[in-house]
């Protein structure tokens, strides 16, 4: 009989989540508690205490209940911070570190015959990033490994209980991923993950969350939303998928979600409300008026059309989100888009009316689960996009005419990115129009034409971003089929900007 899911107890460091991802990645079942739930967490596998960027020596620093770790008599790993909780549980001590260290150190494993290092080099690279060291040790505690200083990074006070002073979650650590696998796999019934019978799991949860009420379902062409439906679909669950099509999209976009469902057989209906948004962004510019315009407009039309008692409604609510309003309490925070939205949201939720079936994965996972079902990859390693769709390419006031000119760039460099290559290589890319006239020279005569940027970022989750550094030669095909096929257009500038400060959309 397999066990509960392994346990992560999150202490806030920007990493734990990555620990979660990392063991299902080993083909595990891992889920993340806050430090008081070690009691929801029923039978884990395995325990592991992630970092945090508190001290353990501060005034109520989160703790964790000792005693009944202890009771589940199953192997825990302390990371960072957990190993500095667990030395003081088990009656070492903490110093204060004076400085933060953080980067790359040598891991000096001087205990090779034990298990947690099985496989791995006598020596490797590790990650650190932490200030306070352990100081006092408790007696009978083993160091297992220390850094290049001399400095114990690995512990172990009792048969299976370990702590590390590293993450080997992050891919510096090179030999990080075989650690974390001899760790887990010390405990016993671990209970599996796999893609293919999670979708199984999903189905099954799916059919009993609705017990037979009607669903309504939002789809935008995303990722998230597409793969919901097939979901829903592959439930058998009778769904009303509605598909706002605000003007704001990509080229042949509408066209193209319409024929996807199409194609699954799963019904859709669209809503042709473009006239509707251009109307209501004429003569605005303030950014953040715009979209509170896109957020209220939007919430109108799709209730509208699904009325006021809707029975269920579905949402790709992925698991970092749930996990972010865990950690902050609200999920307004999370949602970027009008309050009326999360007002409306919050009501259902509070009337059991809100169906989330993918608040259990990462985006990857959820990609994985799209394949799974069938969809094309096309649509599953599509690049994000934001939700007031072009709105927030085109600085100033939005007109159909600046739109059209996006389209067609957007167009012609996404489509060259695929040629190239390089479209799987990068986080999101898209073309923005500046909003101003530069000189050019079209034939013999001088002409004032628009500036239109583009823009391709590297991100692991869109929390900061690098410029992608695409070849010279794909960026001069980009801005030479932009230059001859887009009216309008008389220059092209590539954004070379990191997130932060830039934000990846341009407003
Ligand atoms: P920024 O521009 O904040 O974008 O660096 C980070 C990620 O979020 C997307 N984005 C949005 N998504 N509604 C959304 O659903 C929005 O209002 C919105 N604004 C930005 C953006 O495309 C990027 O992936």
């Amino acid at each position: 009989m397999e066990r509960d899911p392994i346990a992560v107890i999150d202490y806030g460091s920007q990493y734990t989540q990555l620990i979660v991802r990392r063991i299902r990645e080993l083909g595990y079942y891992s889920k993340l508690y806050q430090p008081g739930e070690l009691r929801e967490t029923g039978n884990p596998a395995v325990v592991i205490l992630s970092g945090g960027p508190r001290s353990t020596l501060e005034e109520g620093a989160p703790d964790i209940d000792f005693e009944y770790l202890l009771s589940l008599k199953v192997p825990v790993l302390g990371v960072c911070y957990g190993m500095q909780l667990l030395n003081q549980k088990f009656g070492g001590s903490v110093a204060p570190g004076n400085k933060r260290e953080f980067g790359p150190a040598i891991l000096k494993n001087e205990s090779t015959g034990n298990c947690i290092f099985t496989g791995m080099s006598e020596s490797s690279q590790i990650w650190m990033s932490h200030s306070d060291t352990v100081d006092n040790l408790p007696q009978g505690t083993k160091v297992l490994a220390r850094n290049d200083e001399g400095v114990p990074v690995a512990l172990q006070w009792d048969e299976t209980i370990y702590g590390i002073q590293f993450h080997p979650e992050v891919s510096h650590s090179t030999e990080g991923m075989t650690l974390l696998q001899n760790f887990v796999e010390m405990g016993d019934h671990l209970p599996t993950f796999e893609i293919a019978s999670f979708k199984d799991h999903l189905v099954e949860r799916v059919r009993e969350e609705v017990a037979g009420r009607k669903v309504v379902c939002g789809v935008s062409g995303g990722v998230d939303s597409s793969v919901l439906a097939a979901l829903l679909h592959e439930a058998g669950v009778e769904t009303r998928n509605i598909f706002v099509d605000t003007g704001l999209l990509r080229q042949n976009e509408a066209e193209e979600v319409k024929a996807l469902f199409e194609s699954f057989d799963i019904p859709i209906e669209t809503i042709d409300a473009s006239e509707q948004f251009l109307t209501a962004l004429k003569g605005q510019t303030d950014p953040e008026e715009k979209r509170r315009i896109i957020g209220r407009l939007f919430v109108k039309i799709f209730f509208d059309a699904v009325g006021d008692d809707v029975e269920l409604l579905a949402q790709g609510t992925l698991y970092p989100d749930v996990i972010e309003s865990a950690t902050s309490g609200s999920i307004a925070s999370t949602i970027k888009t009008h309050h009326n939205r999360v007002d409306k949201i919050m009501e259902l939720k509070k009337a059991g009316r809100i169906l989330e079936p993918l608040d259990e994965l990462f985006k990857d996972e959820v990609r994985a689960l799209g394949e799974v079902l069938g969809l094309p990859a096309k649509v599953v390693h599509r690049h994000p996009f934001p939700g007031p769709g072009l709105a927030v390419r085109c600085p100033g006031e939005v007109t159909e005419d600046k739109l059209k000119i996006i389209r067609e760039a957007d167009k012609i460099f996404i489509d060259l990115l695929h040629e190239h290559d390089q479209y799987d290589r990068v986080w999101q890319a898209y073309a923005a129009l500046i909003p101003v006239k530069t000189v050019g020279v079209k034939g013999d005569e001088r002409c004032y034409e628009y500036a239109l940027s583009i823009r391709a970022v590297t991100s692991e989750d869109a929390m900061t971003a690098e410029w992608a550094k695409l070849p010279y030669e794909v960026l001069g095909d980009i801005s030479n089929k932009i230059l001859n096929e887009v009216d309008g257009v008389n220059r092209v500038l590539y954004d070379i900007s990191t997130k932060p400060p830039a934000s990846i959309e341009w407003e």
